[in-house]
């Protein structure tokens, strides 16, 4: 027997874009239920964006979840950009007035989870099979099992939120939907640990050996990235081979002020650019990372995904509340239309920050795009608008 339970949003994944978007509806008095096929504490457990825009600030604040991250993220003001060994700082609040928050994903998924927790809304964690019906009736449907138990969730509406490799997209009939793809042939070695950062800011590192990205979550813990080739075996990486390749890539002054330690976390990231259109398919609505990704140069995958769940949140309500389709209408144009820059912005600063071929052309191109982001006003301005985050 089947156990059959009814909720007007069915929320797939419990990765920031759901998580977010259930707090968002909650808020508006909208029933939903989040599946999620992992534990909470796989979930917290993996380790990925840092850098947050004002606008996902501003989400993570009306969602009700942003006393932590006004307490503990860091505001950064600028960026610093080492070219062969040389420092360049570009000013966020010069060019644009505005500034980012270093606070990790992991510190947003824990909050949104607190958050959720507190107001009693249902996640169901270890939900398996999850499998989407009916999505062009009025009727969808969620079958998944959890708890040894098959389950039916009826509902309203099906959001997507359940990143690259989820279920949703891939429930969509291969003719409704085009895919757009770049894969590059790198990845980024990442590294945690809890030592002091080499700088106040993010350093992003263009040098022969291939690019580096200086990062941090607080005072006391650094995030670091190395540029590594797509075949690499994590085993092979011991932290003292991570540290030996980072530190030629670093200018003097980084290099002198570099502490290493043992590391906390260590992985690889494919660097991949993704987007399927449209982002809607009958009553399901695809958010996040189910519907694009970005090479994680300009640290934009986390906010689009909040952008998303922004546009996506407003729909619902304006469907309850007002009983108007046109938020929904509207929503894979509007979010797209977004995804798009942000993917152009990521695309570019890949291109531009790291080793991808050995063509002395490229190379020699790609000092005299940043020898001109330095020197001119405008391209600095452009560079800062993007990595801010363009309005809504
Ligand atoms: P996700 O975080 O992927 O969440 C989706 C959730 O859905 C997951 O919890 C998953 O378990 C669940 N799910 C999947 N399939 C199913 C299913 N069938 N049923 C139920 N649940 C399911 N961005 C940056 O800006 N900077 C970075 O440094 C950075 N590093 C990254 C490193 C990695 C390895 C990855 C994968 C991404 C990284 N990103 C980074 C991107 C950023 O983390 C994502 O854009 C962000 O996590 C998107 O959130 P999301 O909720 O849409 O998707
Ligand atoms: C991070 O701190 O993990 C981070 C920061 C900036 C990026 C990517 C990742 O562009």
């Amino acid at each position: 027997m089947r156990i059959q339970t009814r909720t007007q949003v069915a929320i797939i994944g419990a990765g920031p874009s759901g998580l977010l978007l259930g707090q968002l509806l909650h808020k508006h008095g909208i029933d939903n239920v989040i599946l999620e096929r992992q534990t909470g504490e796989y979930v917290l457990g993996r380790v990925r964006a840092g850098v947050i825009e004002q606008v996902t600030i501003d989400l993570l604040d009306e969602a009700g979840v942003g006393a932590r991250m006004h307490a503990d993220g860091l505001v950064h003001e600028g960026v610093q950009i080492c070219v062969d060994g040389v420092r360049h700082r570009i000013s966020f609040k010069e060019m644009t007035g505005k500034a980012v928050m270093v606070y990790g994903q992991t510190e947003i998924t824990k909050d949104l989870m607190d958050g959720r927790a507190a107001v009693g809304a249902p996640t169901i964690y270890a939900a398996y099979d999850v499998a989407l019906h009916d999505i062009s009736s009025e009727k969808p449907r969620v079958t998944f099992r959890a708890d040894g138990k098959e389950q039916e969730l009826l509902c309203d509406f099906i959001a997507g939120c359940d990143g690259f490799h989820g279920i949703s997209r891939k429930t969509v009939a291969p003719t409704a939907i085009t895919a757009h793809e770049r894969v590059y042939p790198l990845g980024w070695l990442g590294v945690l640990s809890d030592t002091p950062p080499v700088s106040d800011e993010l350093i992003y590192v263009r040098h022969p050996l291939g690019f580096a990205l200086c990062s941090m979550r607080s005072p006391t813990r650094s995030r670091y990235y190395i540029q590594c080739s797509l075949a690499e075996d994590i085993e092979s990486w011991p932290d003292e081979r991570f540290w030996e390749e980072l530190k030629p890539r670093l200018d003097q002054e980084a290099r002198d002020r570099l502490v290493t330690g043992p590391s906390i976390e260590k992985s690889i990231a494919p660097l991949r650019s993704f987007v399927a259109e449209p982002m809607r398919f009958g009553r399901l609505f695809l958010a996040g990372d189910a519907a694009h990704i970005v090479p994680p140069t300009g640290a934009k995958g986390l906010n689009l995904a909040a952008s998303d769940v922004r546009y996506l949140s407003q729909a619902f309500i304006e469907h309850y509340a007002e009983k108007s389709d046109a938020g929904l209408d509207h929503y894979s144009d509007r979010a797209l239309a977004r995804v798009w820059k942000a993917e152009r912005f990521s695309w570019w600063m890949t291109m531009l920050m790291h080793r991808i071929s050995d063509n002395s052309f490229d190379h020699k191109i790609q000092l005299a795009e940043l020898d001109y982001l330095f020197r001119s006003k405008a391209a600095m301005t452009v560079f800062a608008e993007n990595y801010v985050g363009l309005p809504y």
